[in-house]
């Protein structure tokens, strides 16, 4: 009996978390497996009203969960930062997930806004370091308020921390096993510290891997290739701050936010999965949000668990949806309402 923390959150994030909690019904019945689910009310609405945030407390309920299941995290009547670190890298940094596996892969090349791209050209995945780097919150303000001001932030990279994101890279290009070929993207030319620490990994961690291709990419460059030449990657590693930002660019590539999924992961412990776009208040409550993304996320929860086919069949039936009922997945362009897209994902599953 698996047992799921979820965590509807903010803004939209309840509406496609609905969603996605119908497709799980389903793929359960259809392959055979339990469930059961407790609802946390962490998020900015809570906030507001009691000014609680996530506390080591909730840390350790959440310990109990297979999985966590995550709408959104943000409200426009917060200051930023506040729910994000309270809520949001408190659960990512206590639970130590510590990779951010963000997919990019294109489902019907009319979503792509590249010219002359096609589904075959655009399918990789950004393994994002997800527990240090400039994440670390760590830095320093040094006469502030004053005209000598100094504001500092530190990028924290350990040994350790490295490695273990290298190896998971190198393990899931493996285990994907289409062109075998694993991108370092970082900044060597610049960061001089992180990233020949960075690149020494990966080169030793490399050895233990004959049959993977590796190369290194820039990350400004890496940004180029994405628009340019995205059939260039397959899997690419990089820190927490550089996966952060290619992997907005990565779910334009693919068609928006309405796509996007990723998984906080710590393979020893409990994973969060979300989609990436954020609560996006201007479309709350409207029913018009696309779900998609959170259904994804879905899939990915269900192959981490062990669920193997039931993730296979949430994932084709959302492709065979985007490929033969949408051409355009934006909130409101979709030519379906969020609830009908869940229902079609659920009547479509195999
Ligand atoms: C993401 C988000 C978060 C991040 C924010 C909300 C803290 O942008 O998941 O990519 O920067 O990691
Ligand atoms: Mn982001």
């Amino acid at each position: 009996m698996y047992k799921i923390a979820v965590i509807p959150g903010d803004g939209t994030g309840p509406e496609v978390i609905n969603e996605g909690l119908k497709v799980l019904k389903e793929v359960a019945k259809l392959y055979n497996f339990e469930y059961k689910t407790d609802i946390f009310d962490f998020g900015g609405e809570r906030y507001l009203k009691t000014k609680k945030l996530v506390d080591d407390k909730d840390i350790e309920r959440l310990k109990q969960y297979t999985a966590i299941y995550l709408g959104a995290i943000g409200h426009p009547d917060v200051k930023p930062g506040i729910l994000e670190q309270g809520i949001l890298l408190k659960i990512r940094f206590s639970l130590d997930q510590y990779i951010n596996l963000r997919p990019v892969k294109l489902y019907n090349k009319a979503f792509c806004p590249l010219k002359d791209k096609a589904e075959k050209d655009v399918d990789f995945v950004v393994v994002r370091e997800n527990s240090e780097g400039l994440y670390k919150g760590m830095g320093e303000f040094k006469n502030k308020g004053t005209a000598s001001e100094v504001a500092i932030q530190t990028s924290y990279n350990t040994r350790k921390g490295v490695e273990r994101c290298i190896r998971y890279a190198f393990e899931y290009t493996k285990k994907r096993n289409k062109r075998k070929n694993l991108t370092l993207c970082g900044k060597t030319n610049v960061l001089t510290y992180a990233w020949d620490l960075w690149q020494r990994t990966f080169d030793e961690v490399a050895k233990e891997y004959p049959d993977i291709k590796t190369d290194y990419a820039h990350v400004d460059a890496t940004t180029m290739w994405f628009v340019k030449n995205p059939e260039w990657f397959d899997v690419i590693v990089t820190d927490n701050m550089f996966g952060d930002i290619i992997t907005d660019l990565g779910a334009m590539v693919q068609g928006g936010m309405g796509v996007a999924a990723g998984g906080n992961i710590n393979p020893e412990g409990v994973s969060m999965f979300e989609p990436i776009g954020g609560s996006a208040p201007k479309y709350t409550g409207k029913n018009i949000i696309n779900p998609l993304a959170a259904i994804c996320s879905l899939a990915m929860l269900l192959e981490i668990i062990g669920e193997d086919k039931a993730a296979q069949s949430v994932e084709d039936s959302v492709i065979d949806i985007a490929k033969n009922k949408l051409t355009n997945l934006g909130a409101g362009k979709m030519g379906y309402s969020t609830s009908e897209m869940g229902d079609m994902v659920c009547e479509n599953l195999k």
